[in-house]
């Protein structure tokens, strides 16, 4: 409880300063890969055979970006913004 309430307080900071230092733009970008892509890629990125899904580990800017513009699969992705994408591509970068 303690950590969603200090999550909570970060993305709130965030919201009103604006701008983010790497570190943070990972941790934004881990919620909203936990919200829109985990279900299908799994939680640790690591891709799910069930849903033919592939990993996605380090995955840069260009590549999501490019996935969301032409990848049926991702239609329901592009009302992320520059700003999302970028962050979970911090947070892929993260994970290889
Ligand atoms: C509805 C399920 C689904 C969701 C949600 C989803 N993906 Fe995918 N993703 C797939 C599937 C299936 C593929 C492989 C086929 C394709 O590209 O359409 C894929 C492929 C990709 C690829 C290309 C990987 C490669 O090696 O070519 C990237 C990058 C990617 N997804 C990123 C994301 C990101 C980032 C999110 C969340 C913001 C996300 N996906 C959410 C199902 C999903």
């Amino acid at each position: 409880m303690k950590k969603a309430i200090l999550g909570i307080a970060f993305v709130a900071i965030l919201c009103f300063v604006g701008s983010s230092s790497r570190a943070q733009n990972a941790a934004n970008g881990e919620k909203t890969f936990k919200a829109k892509c985990a279900a299908c890629h799994g939680p640790d990125a690591a891709g799910k055979p069930a849903m033919k899904s592939p990993s996605i580990k380090g995955k840069t800017v260009d590549e999501i970006q490019k996935v969301i513009s032409t990848s049926p699969k991702h239609a329901a992705l592009k009302s992320l913004t520059a700003d999302q994408v970028k962050e979970v591509a911090a947070y892929l970068a993260t994970l290889k």
